[in-house]
């Protein structure tokens, strides 16, 4: 298969270079098992799920079947006063495996939306409670929320807001938790927990009466995998049960598998009051997000609303799309039938040994890594990103997708990856490096 420069012209591309892919396209045409098939025909192995979605690997049959066989009986109906059955399905099956007492699941289109949606829910539930004065939010720096008003307003990356000003006001972000000291270190870092108490400090500055709700991914995954310290998050807990804040555990990276347990917060063991999810709710078959809260979240906010009346004016034309629920519910099974998080969390020690083999290399800054979630840091070389976007490229075209953050590969296999397929990414990697 042929593409010139010309046919790729009308498509603007996004977080991507436009003007150098046009003139050097890779195009993914197929993609089965744990492989990629590019537009030369070459194989390319999946070291990053595609994008964090896609733990059951690629060309799965029966989430196709689903799909067809859900379009052909009702491809839409209106989700706002009418609804289709597969909402409720899903929602139950994700229900299932959330941490009690979270029972509420909305659903989205994808992680950006699901935390502007999660946004809304902090307002309508701190409204709905006589407590509308908190109107502050707090995250961290380095931290990737998605690219809608509310998620970059959230988030720590500068290249994501310094072009975008207009954002919401009222957010202030806690230190990272990357800390030199801590390089290669496996698993959780037994440094940093303290970093917890920059949201007392906060409360100090600010008033905890004022602050809404604090926003963290337990894993911070496409800002380079940022570990938290063990105990940070517990601290973290501590906090905001102590002063009514809301505290909110993205897992649109985390959930489904990628720490071991179902999500971060069991896998953590701390609860948040709301979860944020997408990716791997459908394995990336269909576009899909959700927002999953805490039981007292759902009644207070439906409880405040009068009679009959619609309690949450909010929702997408595209919320719990049947097709995305017909998907959403095929991959559910699936993980339930074929013990994915299991797999996950067997593979993973195989994984992260790999991983840490590479830390021979010079070229290497740290690697980090938790559960299926990786990564390599590079030691910059000219303008930071340089490199690592090189780096992917050269990946590429030796046979292996990877997700590059800056000079961060961020390494997340399909958990149906066996050991051969993750030998066959480190060499990848190694083979990659060397040429630096
Ligand atoms: C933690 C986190 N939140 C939100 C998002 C945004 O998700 P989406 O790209 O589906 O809008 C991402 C995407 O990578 C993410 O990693």
């Amino acid at each position: 298969m042929q593409y010139t420069a010309n046919s790729l012209e009308n498509q603007w591309m996004p977080f991507t270079s436009n003007q150098e892919f046009k003139q050097t396209p890779r195009l993914i045409v197929k993609g089965e098992g744990v492989y990629f098939t590019d537009h030369m025909g070459g194989k390319v192995i999946d070291g990053s799920s595609g994008l964090f979605c896609c733990p059951l690997g690629h060309g799965r049959k029966d989430i196709a079947e689903a799909v067809y066989e859900q379009l052909l009986e009702n491809a839409y109906a209106s989700p706002f006063m009418t609804s289709t059955p597969g909402g409720f399905e899903l929602a139950q099956k994700v229900a299932r495996i959330l941490p009690e007492p979270m029972n509420h699941v909305f659903f989205t289109n994808s992680g950006s939306e699901s935390i502007d949606t999660s946004l809304k829910m902090v307002m309508a539930y701190h409204r709905a409670r006589g407590d509308g004065q908190r109107t502050r939010f707090v995250s961290r720096e380095r931290a990737y929320h998605g690219v809608n008003i509310g998620g970059v307003s959230l988030s720590g990356m500068v290249k994501n807001r310094e072009t975008f000003t207009s954002v919401m006001p009222n957010v202030v972000a806690m230190r990272h938790t990357w800390d030199p000291e801590n390089v290669f270190t496996r698993g959780l870092p037994e440094k940093g927990a303290e970093l917890a108490n920059d949201l007392l400090r906060f409360c100090e500055m600010y008033g905890a009466s004022t602050i809404a709700a604090v926003y963290v991914e337990p894993i911070a995954g496409s800002t380079g995998v940022l570990l938290p310290p063990k105990g940070y998050l517990q601290r973290l807990r501590e906090i905001c049960d102590e002063t009514g804040i809301l505290l909110v555990f993205d897992e649109v990276i985390c959930g489904f598998g990628r720490t071991g347990s179902p999500f971060a917060a069991q896998e953590f063991g701390v609860t948040p009051d709301i979860m944020t999810l997408a990716k791997a709710l459908t394995n990336g078959a269909q576009p899909m997000g959700a927002v999953a809260v805490k039981d007292e979240i759902y009644d207070t906010i439906c409880d405040a609303s009068p009679e009959n009346a619609i309690e949450f004016f909010h929702g997408y034309t595209y919320s719990g799309h049947p097709a995305a629920c017909a998907a959403g519910i095929a991959v559910q099974n699936a993980y339930e039938a074929e013990g994915t998080f299991a797999q996950a969390a067997d593979m993973s020690e195989y994984f992260l040994d790999g991983l840490f083999s590479l830390q021979d290399m010079d070229c290497i800054k740290d690697i980090r890594g938790y559960g299926m979630l990786g990564a390599v840091e590079l030691k910059a070389k000219g303008n930071p990103g340089a490199l690592g976007t090189q780096i992917q490229k050269d990946l590429f075209w030796n046979g292996m997708h990877v997700k590059f953050t800056g000079d961060t590969g961020c390494v997340a296999p399909p958990f149906i990856s066996d050991k051969s397929h993750i030998d066959e990414m480190i060499e990848k990697l190694r083979k990659t490096l060397e040429t630096i």
